[in-house]
């Protein structure tokens, strides 16, 4: 589909549901709104682009997704400004990773205009979803998935490529406690960690149970081969602020490269402090925090956006971490962010659309 064959062709809901949200208690992913973009792969190409109201996509038993796991998403974040405009953070980011994952699960790769102009449609149709309370925004997922009505295993020659938002909250109520997983991985050398799969997210399930279970709210992802160096923490990337330095796990093919984790990796570059994108080993973290070199842990993601860490349990211990001052990096980083993905603060970086 070229940018001369694009067209959407949109049925507005004669329903909408707007009232029915209580945008002062946004919980993240309750509440779809009215209306939801949808692309078809068929053929060679990408054909019947649309818009209708939110519902119930009807599949075949035999959908190749539901099988073998040709799924894939994205998240980002819509704003508003104090003109009321809705501002998009980093989209074509987005469009990028959505094609790079595609390509390692072996699957269609979307055209960017088709990507821009399906979200920008929605939004312009939803725009009254965007909520504005701080805090608060409207979560954007889009998604693809094989289609192929086919049991033998084999990429599929179909796929639906779909984008619905949410308005939504903070992800998490309070400050987590993340227990260093040592058992269980999230990704190894040569796998799909980078790629944002529906299957990584599946297989973190249980072993996050299990920490739950022990008290913990999300785990911290090490290496596969030695379990000793950081990788990920939840569905989030992690960073830490030791010895005044911005310190984070280098993206490679076990981790994703995440939109938040690498602009508040510009903003500390632009502010002058040191960034080392390296592999971390969970003994360095954790001797820096008996010493009192650890200023904070965090995980960066696009639904967390900042989320520092309360408590880091390895090896049956509990270490708490500092509180988080006004004046420290990361509350500042965090607003820093915030300001810009809601136009307070002008972007200096040309990331918001
Ligand atoms: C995101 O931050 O966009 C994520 O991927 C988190 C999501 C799985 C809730």
């Amino acid at each position: 589909m070229t940018a001369d064959t694009l067209q959407i062709d949109i049925q507005p809901t004669t329903k909408s549901r707007l009232q029915e949200v209580d945008f002062n208690n946004l919980v993240f992913g309750r509440n779809i709104s009215d209306h939801m973009f949808i692309a078809e792969y068929r053929d060679g190409e990408w054909q019947d682009a649309r818009i209708v109201p939110y519902g119930d996509l009807s599949l075949s038993p035999v959908t190749a997704a539901l099988h073998y796991g040709q799924a894939i998403f994205e998240g980002m974040k819509a704003y508003k400004n104090e003109e009321g405009e809705v501002l998009l953070f980093r989209p074509t980011d987005n469009w990028k990773r959505m094609n790079h994952s595609a390509e390692r699960m072996c699957m269609a790769t979307i055209p960017e205009e088709l990507f821009m102009s399906g979200l920008t449609e929605l939004l312009r149709l939803d725009a009254d979803w965007v909520p504005s309370q701080p805090g608060t925004s409207l979560y954007v997922r889009p998604y693809m998935f094989a289609t192929d009505a086919y049991l033998g295993v084999r990429p599929s020659d179909t796929y639906y490529f779909v984008i619905f938002t949410c308005p939504v909250g903070k992800y998490y109520a309070n400050p987590p406690k993340v227990k260093v997983e040592t058992q269980y991985i999230r990704a190894a050398e040569g796998g799909v960690g980078a790629a944002k799969c529906a299957g990584n997210y599946a297989a973190s399930l249980y072993p996050t149970k299990l920490a739950q279970q022990q008290g913990y709210d999300q785990l911290i992802w090490t290496d596969a081969r030695e379990h000793t160096f950081v990788e990920e923490s939840g569905t989030m990337n992690v960073m830490f602020v030791m010895d005044g330095k911005l310190v984070t796990p280098a993206v490679n093919d076990t981790i994703l490269n995440g939109i938040t984790r690498k602009s508040i990796v510009e903003i500390a570059r632009h502010w002058g402090m040191v960034v080392e994108e390296r592999k971390v080993d969970i003994k360095e973290v954790i001797q820096a925090l008996k010493e009192g070199r650890l200023e904070a842990a965090f995980g960066a993601g696009t639904a967390v956006v900042v989320s520092p860490f309360a408590v880091i349990g390895y090896e049956g211990i509990d270490y708490e971490l500092p509180a988080v001052k006004d004046d420290s990096f990361v509350a500042r980083v965090s607003r820093y962010l915030t300001d810009i993905r809601t136009g307070k603060e002008e972007d200096i970086f040309g990331w918001t659309l």
